[in-house]
């Protein structure tokens, strides 16, 4: 990966896949041992955040100064020149000349693309609009294989809002690499998972049902994946307000999911997991959260050429 751009999960194929979760977990070993991570001493990330974010940020920003680096960094389109008419290709090529690693969390779809082709150094997608967040599904992919070991047999259930929630597009792509899983797509029909995550699951031979009922699916599944309906991305007030609130998981609904379940959420949630959840050792939300840590110090290390 010496060099490379992590766009899209499209990239990876699963020999990649599980070499990130590798040096990974080698990382997770490193830091929860105190050990003194230093492969990119003198290493600088640029890390250009226009769209919110706490976790992505944090944990990119995190990880490169656990591993000896250190940060430059840029939130909003305010104070950088794109707000004066500078184009994206244009600040990309600025901020390589000083940085060696760029991560970039962009309001559009294809700005990741854009960003990358016009960049010489490795550049990160930290989500482009409601097209991919690469590195959240591979540190859900570390959090699903450190819970439940084997994958192959999984039903996971993915609920919410499928059509604009870019880590679950991430994370269909990186999962039809493996064989063996089942998807229970749960959403309202107005937030269906888009007809092209469909066809790839059908090209792939992914077992998928898709439905709008919780009911249809809790006790069956292994891995409960819930999301945010992404208020956002609606162009009118009235159409979220209509689907606002479909799924709500709590402890009355999870009396009917199996005692070995996982459940997971990129973050951060509104209401559709109730707070009473988090004190169920099925939760697992805020250990992806720490997950992603590993993760992002391996993919830095990994373009780095560090690891
Ligand atoms: C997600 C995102 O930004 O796509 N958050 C994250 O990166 N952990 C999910 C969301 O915003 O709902």
């Amino acid at each position: 990966m010496i060099g490379k751009d992590i766009v899209s999960l499209e990239q990876f194929d699963k020999a990649d896949i599980d070499k990130v979760l590798e040096v990974a977990a080698k990382m997770e070993k490193a830091v929860r041992s105190g050990e003194n991570v230093n492969l990119l001493h003198r290493n600088i990330m640029a890390s250009l955040f226009f769209e919110p974010s706490t976790r992505t940020r944090f944990s990119f920003e995190a990880a490169m100064e656990r591993l000896g680096g250190s940060v430059l960094s840029t939130t909003g389109f305010t104070f950088s020149s794109i707000s004066k008419g500078e184009t994206l290709p244009d600040t990309i090529k600025t901020i390589e000349r000083y940085a060696d690693v760029i991560v970039m969390r962009h309001p559009e779809v294809g700005s990741a693309k854009i960003a990358a082709d016009s960049a010489k150094i490795p550049f990160l997608n930290a989500g482009d609009g409601v097209g991919e967040h690469p590195t959240q599904a591979l540190l859900d992919f570390y959090t699903i294989k450190k819970e439940k070991g084997n994958t192959h047999g999984l039903k996971i259930a993915m609920v919410g809002d499928l059509k604009n929630g870019r880590t679950i597009h991430s994370l269909v792509k990186l999962m039809t690499a493996y064989d063996g899983m089942e998807f229970c797509l749960v959403s309202p029909k107005e937030l269906k998972i888009p007809a092209e995550y469909v066809e790839l699951m059908k090209k792939n031979n992914v077992k998928f049902v898709e439905t709008d009922n919780l009911d249809d699916v809790i006790a069956e599944c292994d891995v409960f994946y819930m999301t945010r309906i992404q208020k956002e991305r609606f162009a009118k007030e009235a159409d979220y307000k209509k689907v606002k609130g479909c799924f709500v998981l709590d402890n009355e609904i999870l009396k009917k999911a199996k005692k070995d379940m996982i459940i997971m959420h990129p973050l951060p949630r509104v209401d559709e997991i109730a707070v009473e959840v988090d004190a169920d050792p099925r939760a697992k939300y805020f250990d992806q959260v720490e997950n992603g840590l590993y993760v992002r110090m391996a993919l830095l290390a990994l373009v780095l050429k560090k690891a």
